[in-house]
Formats: C-alpha cells, structure tokens, sequence
C-alpha cells in the first residue's frame, strides 16, 4: 500500500524497467501483458519518461494486451489499439510488429480461432513474464466478468451492465458501448510468472476488500488471484481503505 498512486505508479514501472533490462542484459525478450484503463496510465507515463530521459529501450518487448471491445475498429476514438497507441507506445521504440490486441474486426465465425491463436502465440513465447490489472467494479480482471472459470480462456465475452455503465462516458452513453468483448481468460492471466493488479481510490476500495478478503468464487472473479502465489496487489491509501 503506497501513499498515493503517483508513488505506487512509479513503484511499477521501476520494476517493469529492471526486468525488461535484466532481459536485454541476458539477450533476452520480454513479455508482458498490458491493460488499459485509468489504472495503469501513471505507469506508461513513467515508462514514457524512462525512455526518453534514461534510455529505458523496448526494441526487444512483445506485449499482449488483455482485452478489447467487440465489435471494435482500431482506429475508433474508445478502441484499446488507439488507447494503447496514444498512452504508451506512440511514445517508446516498440516494434509495433511486436504489439499483440484482440482484434474487435474479425467475424464472429473467426474469434474462437484467433483467440486460440492469442494464447498459442504467448505460450511460443515462454509465457508472459509480467501481467498488469487493473480491476472493474464487478471484480473483473481483464474482462472476465462474474461467471468466468478460473481455468478460462481468451474468448468473446458479455459486458456485465455495470461495466458498460463506467464505460459510458467514453462513449456518450451506456447504450453506444458494445456488449461483448474480447478478452484473456482467468487461466491466460494465471499462467503469467508476476501479476500486478493495481487500484487507485477509496471508489475501488469494496471491490478490493472482496477481492483479497473474500470468499474465492467467480461471482468475483478476482477473487481467484488468491490462489495464486505470483500475484501482488499494489494500492494506494484509498482503494486499500476497506482491508481488515
Ligand atoms: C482493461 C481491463 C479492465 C480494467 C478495469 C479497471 O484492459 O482489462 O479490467 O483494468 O475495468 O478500469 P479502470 O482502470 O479504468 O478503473
């Protein structure tokens, strides 16, 4: 629990810095699994200014991003490639050949395959050495809304209401926001080697108690990050605020 998020944020990226240069010193990739969101925005900020001013390279990172709405075109003002492009990696020397988003164009004849093909991809690569969360008021972790299985694949999934709700303002209304999306199961995420979820503000702070104090079940599906022991909860005062 840090004291604010400015604090936490800066935490994150310093130790999403350290992996990616231990990597690059033993010649290796880095894999790392990205969200979007308000959450996480402070810590691209910090990878953003780790790169220009102290030379922080990501040439050599592939990123699998957690989710996308569906149906969804990249260039949309709400989709997740714009959000990803103008947070992060407009600003950084990624390969964008390197960057992977569930695609929100494809037919829905073709999800299932492409979503097969998202957990192949990551699994080639030796697995995601880092996952980043955030979480929904519902107690999602990517998208996986109440309901998911813990051993749960990357799939096309129904919004809960209440997800559509927060997304609303991006939209100009709940109803503009899609139903479905796209997103990494619970078991994509579990077999991440760290996982990182972060929450900002005493508005996060019930679904946190939930999430960590909780009964495990998938009525919360952050719940089952405690059965993980590869999972850190990052905090500021107030989304930790209901913690017994
Ligand atoms: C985003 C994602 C979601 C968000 C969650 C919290 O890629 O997977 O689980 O992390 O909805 O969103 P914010 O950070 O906007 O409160």
């Amino acid at each position: 629990v840090y004291a604010n998020q400015k604090e936490a944020s800066l935490a994150v990226a310093a130790r999403i810095a350290k992996l990616i240069r231990g990597k690059q010193a033993a010649g290796q990739q880095t894999v790392l699994g990205l969200a979007t969101g308000v959450t996480p925005i402070g810590v691209y900020a910090e990878l953003i200014r780790l790169h220009k001013e102290e030379g922080l390279s990501f040439k050599d990172v592939v990123t699998f991003n957690l989710d996308e709405y569906y149906p969804m075109k990249p260039d949309a003002a709400q989709s997740y490639v714009t959000f990803m492009n103008e947070n992060l990696f407009d600003h950084i020397d990624i390969d964008k050949a390197l960057v992977h988003i569930p695609d929100g164009t494809l037919a829905q004849d073709d999800v299932a395959a492409f979503c097969l093909d998202y957990e192949r991809q990551i699994e080639e690569l030796g697995g995601l050495d880092l996952q980043l969360l955030g979480i929904g008021r519902t107690g999602h972790i990517g998208f996986n809304e109440p309901g998911s299985a813990p051993n749960s694949g990357t799939r096309l999934v129904t919004l809960d209401d209440l997800t559509r709700r927060d997304a609303s303002r991006d939209f100009g209304g709940k109803e503009n926001v899609p139903t479905k999306a796209i997103t990494m199961g619970v078991g994509t995420i579990f077999k991440a080697r760290e996982i990182i979820l972060m929450a900002w503000s005493a508005k996060k702070a019930p679904i946190v108690q939930k999430a960590v104090e909780g009964e495990i079940s998938g009525e919360v599906p952050a719940t089952f990050l405690q059965l993980s022991d590869s999972v850190e909860f990052v905090l500021d005062q107030g989304a930790a605020s209901d913690l017994t």
